[in-house]
């Protein structure tokens, strides 16, 4: 079958074509993303307002290089499948509406999808070998960070989350606070791979504390105090940001290989944009095979790890098979949605 996926939650306008065959081989077809980064680069944050109305203007031209790319006509096409939330709600809106207008117009069922699902969802796409459930899949972006026990397809329970800022809100105000750019990810990330070791000390927010939640807003303020006191700190940016990744990623590893052991995993998943990072996805695997013998480890391919389409229509997949599609005028948006 072919299954379209749409994505607007946030600051990319994005749809993907998946053909999954009836044994459940995946192939993406096409895969556009229409970023807005450059746009919002110079506010050094997404401008929802401005987002909105970028997602409208760019929405329906990338259906069209979607279907053209995949060499598809719209009657070809099974199910779409759309992100329902969390997200900016004008942002979501876009992709919703658009999803409702094609459903009706080409006769297809719809399937509402979680944005973290998807997320989790991206390791499924260019899979080697079925996932072994139980699984536990950190998933990291810009809005989330989560730990959550993947028991089966579609059946969640989160056992751990931040308290405040994401991971991913950490490497961007970090960026900030040094006037290195937006998003600072992948930016903290190139200068932290110019520094091999760095004498600043960061902290390793909730590293020891019980149980799996995060936080990183403690971390966000260290940053500040240190830069403050550092009269010549400009000229230790990539010290600085290799100490930024390292109190990052070191925390995110810790309680993910703890919640590994706790719930007795036989998979780890990595998922959501901050698993671009190569650091991250370095020292997650080999965390995974030194400390926990027999489990396996994914990782969603580098395509798949930041926003994308190709993650939804894989979920809406999982979902349309689970019978979890509703008819045109039926599909709500919730900017809060909770993973379930
Ligand atoms: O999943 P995503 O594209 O959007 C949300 O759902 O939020 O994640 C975006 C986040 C941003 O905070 C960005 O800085 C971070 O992912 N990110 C990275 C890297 N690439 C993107 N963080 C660390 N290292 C990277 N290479
Ligand atoms: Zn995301």
């Amino acid at each position: 079958m072919y299954i379209l996926g749409i994505e607007t939650s946030c600051d990319e306008t994005a749809v993907a074509i998946l053909r999954i065959s009836p044994l459940g081989r995946v192939k993406v077809l096409s895969n556009v993303v229409s970023s807005q980064i450059e746009i919002h680069q110079k506010y050094g944050g997404v401008v929802p307002e401005i987002a909105a109305r970028e997602h409208v203007l760019h929405i329906i031209p990338v259906v069209h290089e979607s279907l053209l790319k995949a060499g598809l006509k719209p009657s070809q096409i099974r199910a779409i499948a759309v992100t329902v939330g969390p997200g900016l709600v004008t942002s979501l809106l876009s992709g919703v509406e658009t999803a409702k207008a094609l459903a009706y117009a080409w006769k297809k069922p719809l399937v509402p999808v979680n944005h973290i699902e998807g997320h989790i969802y991206a390791n499924f796409i260019d899979l080697k070998k079925p996932v072994k459930f139980p699984a536990i899949v950190l998933t990291v972006s810009g809005g989330h960070t989560n730990l959550v026990l993947l028991k089966g397809h579609l059946k969640y329970q989160i056992v751990g989350e931040t308290r405040d800022d994401a991971a991913g809100e950490a490497f961007d105000k970090g960026a900030k606070m040094m006037d290195i750019g937006y998003p600072g990810g992948p930016i903290v990330s190139q200068y932290a791979a110019s520094a091999q070791a760095s004498e600043i000390k960061l902290p390793r927010p909730m590293i020891n504390s019980v149980g799996f939640d995060f936080s990183f807003s403690g971390l966000k303020t260290a940053l500040l105090y240190t830069l403050k006191k550092d009269s010549n700190w400009k000229k230790q940016i990539p010290e600085y940001c290799f100490e930024l990744q390292e109190a990052i990623v070191e925390t995110l590893v810790s309680k993910t290989i703890k919640a590994a052991k706790k719930y007795q995993v036989k998979t780890v998943l990595l998922s959501g944009g901050v698993s671009a990072n190569k650091r991250l996805r370095e020292a997650l695997q080999k965390a995974v095979l030194d400390k926990l013998p027999g489990v396996a480890f994914g990782m969603p391919n580098l395509a798949y790890t930041t926003d994308n389409a190709a993650m939804i229509a894989m979920a809406g997949y999982y979902r349309f098979h689970a019978k979890k599609t509703v008819v045109w005028n039926k599909i709500k948006m919730d900017c809060n949605l909770e993973l379930r």
